[in-house]
């Protein structure tokens, strides 16, 4: 990594997919950057977890193919059986999506989350050297004219040019920069969701095609439901997710042991292949995790623009739009960009950049998992025998064929003039802003 030092000192709060790839990006373009965790020590957590081929295009230039290399093995290979829609009650399959095409530099890939996230933290860590303080909770950000910092729970303060908040959904830092605490609503939707390993499944004879022959992935759609399953290493791990109604309220934490007789209720009309599924799953490894709105937060930076939200904490994604970790990386190799572009002199102008080349697409992502849970949940069933893919898992290319660092390359002039010599720089509106933009969503 031979990139020309900018002297520009970043401090990181939070190791998630965005944390990770601001700090990997900021080193790439020549910052000195640390990242504050407080997790106390790297666990393998979550389940099935996707990234468009906008983020494989990112993972690709970290080590020329290296990163890729490590995680494509951990990921699901569709190459063969692509995806397969089903009616939910009579099981037909009313659409069968091939495999998007191979794109070797910008792989598209879904896997365990927290078997990548390893692969991407340990990356960081121990290939770029980039020190991840771990069990540094932070409890206050602070900020003036000339620098930003945090303070640790154990009262230390750290500063630096410029922090970036990428602590998820349940953001700290999110706190600062509006200046007040928002509260997530409940979206009247929550997923069931669970990964565990196969042996059960491979031996039911209604179930075991999906191990037998490699990485399978199928959906069933019905009227405000629906359920995807796919194996995945060959058949040896399975994952599913089903979306449902849900009118409970969110309290602080929305991720709960779940009941897999009430998953069994729900789908007591379908496909009895959906029920044969569930019945497999290990109770323990079933979680009930809410879905909650948020509105759109009116800026994600702070007063003297040195505090940035990245990611989650920024913008929470819908599961439907399966970009949701993507966005937080594009989020990072914007930052880094900017910071580099702009140079040390102007961060608050390169924070303003940020924003402003961002937010006006992670709206229109974030959209989409309306969409398409809309799609599915108010299925015209007429219509897809008429046109079947209509009813496909949309692939856009303004989604997947982005470059985040050639566009924030491309685009940095324009904007970063706009933010210094235009009318006195507004953080509450940035450009792109529509004044009645409809709550978002997130996961
Ligand atoms: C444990 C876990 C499991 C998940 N499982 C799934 C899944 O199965 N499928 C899926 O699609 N998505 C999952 N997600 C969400 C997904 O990873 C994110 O939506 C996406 O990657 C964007 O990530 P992010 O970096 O913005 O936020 P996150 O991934 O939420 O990362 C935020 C990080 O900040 C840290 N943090 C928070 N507060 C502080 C603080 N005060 N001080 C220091 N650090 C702090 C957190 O410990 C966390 O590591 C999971 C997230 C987590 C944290
Ligand atoms: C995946 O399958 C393997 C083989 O059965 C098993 O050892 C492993 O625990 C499974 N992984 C998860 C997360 O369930």
């Amino acid at each position: 990594m031979s990139a020309t030092k900018t002297g520009i000192k970043v401090i990181v709060v939070g190791a998630g997919f965005g944390g990770l790839t601001a700090a990997i990006e900021c080193q790439r373009q020549g910052h000195d950057v640390e990242i504050y965790e407080n997790f106390p020590q790297l666990k393998v957590l979550g389940d099935i977890i996707s990234f468009g081929a906008n983020a494989g295009r990112i993972f690709y230039r970290w080590g020329q193919g290296e990163v890729v290399s490590r995680l494509k093995p951990l990921c699901i290979n569709l190459k063969d059986y692509g995806f397969r829609i089903h009616k939910y009650d009579t099981g037909e399959v009313v659409y069968h999506q091939p495999s998007a095409p191979d794109t070797p530099d910008a792989p598209p890939m879904h896997g365990h989350r927290g078997e990548l996230h390893k692969v991407i933290f340990d990356y960081a860590r121990d290939d770029l050297k980039i020190p991840i303080h771990l069990d540094s909770p932070v409890t206050e950000y602070f900020e003036d004219e000339s620098q930003a910092g945090i303070v640790l729970k154990n009262g230390k303060r750290v500063t630096a040019d410029v922090v970036i908040g990428a602590d998820g959904v349940r953001s700290k830092a999110r706190e600062l920069v509006l200046g007040y605490f928002d509260k997530p609503k409940s979206s009247g939707y929550a997923v069931w969701r669970a990964w565990f390993p196969a042996t059960e499944m491979a031996k039911d004879p209604r179930t075991k095609e999906f191990c037998e022959h490699g990485d399978t992935f199928n959906g069933w759609i019905g009227q405000d439901v629906h359920f995807l399953f796919s194996t995945i290493k060959g058949g040896k791990n399975c994952s599913w997710v089903l979306t449902h109604k849900d009118e409970h309220d969110i309290d602080e934490s929305w991720s709960f042991p779940g009941k897999l007789e009430e998953v069994k209720e729900v789908l007591k009309e379908w496909d009895p292949l959906c029920t044969a599924i569930i019945e497999k799953t290990p109770p323990t490894a079933l979680v009930d995790w809410k879905l909650v709105y948020r509105d759109p937060l009116p800026t994600w930076i702070s007063k003297h623009a040195r505090i940035a939200l990245l990611g989650d904490s920024a913008h929470p994604f819908l599961p439907t739009s399966a970009q949701g970790a993507t966005q937080s990386m594009e989020d990072g190799v914007t930052m880094a960009v900017c910071l580099k572009r702009a140079g040390r002199g102007k961060v608050q102008a390169a924070v303003r950049t940020y924003q402003d080349l961002r937010y006006e697409r992670v709206r229109k992502v974030q959209k989409t998992g309306e969409t398409t849970r809309d799609l599915w949940h108010k299925t015209d069933w007429a219509k897809v025998r008429e046109n079947p893919s209509s009813i496909a898992f949309p692939r856009e290319d303004w989604i997947h064929g982005f470059d985040a660092e050639k566009y924030a390359e491309d685009n940095f002039a324009d904007a970063f003039k706009a933010q210094t010599e235009g009318p006195a720089p507004k953080a509450e509106t940035p450009l792109g802003m529509t004044a009645n933009a409809s709550p978002a969503v997130v996961a």
